[in-house]
């Protein structure tokens, strides 16, 4: 069993899709075992996306991770990291598949929805970020 930090990002608490990805996470079978409404301060955000730090959409990626709550969960169940990444679909809200989380609800890339950890070091790293004293 595996563990990995999901945001529903502030478009998707805005546009009231919380409710539709908690479904479709607990339909797959996988287990909430944490989870949090909050906004982010521009420190988190930065930390968060520490990767993308060198990246043109930095600044953009940071104003809007911090424009309004969102929700941050830890989900656990078998190989949980690329399960919930197949749930979400491509980054690219044009190119995932029509029955994912960002091909059903999203048409920007910068506006996709969800965050789900990449790796299992990622995933590590991230929920220590958004839930210090829990694992
Ligand atoms: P996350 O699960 O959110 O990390 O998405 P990802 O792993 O599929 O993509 P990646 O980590 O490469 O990029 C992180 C986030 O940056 C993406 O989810 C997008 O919201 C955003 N992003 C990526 N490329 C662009 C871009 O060209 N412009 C803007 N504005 N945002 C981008
Ligand atoms: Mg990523």
């Amino acid at each position: 069993s595996e563990r990995t930090l999901v945001l529903v990002k502030p478009d998707g608490v805005k546009r009231g899709l919380v409710g539709d990805v908690l479904a479709r996470v607990e339909r797959k079978g996988l287990t909430i075992v944490a989870m949090e409404l909050r906004t982010l301060d521009a420190d988190t955000a930065k930390a968060h996306y520490a990767e993308h730090a060198e990246k043109p959409f930095f600044g953009e990626l940071v104003d809007f991770i911090t424009s309004g709550p969102l929700v941050a969960m830890v989900l656990e169940g078998h190989r949980a990291i690329e399960a919930f990444r197949t749930l979400a679909g491509a980054t690219d809200p044009v190119k995932a598949t029509p029955g994912t989380i960002r091909g059903d609800h999203a048409l920007q890339i910068g506006e996709n929805v969800v965050h789900g950890s990449d790796s299992p070091e990622s995933a590590a790293r991230e929920i220590k970020i958004f839930f210090p004293d829990r694992f």
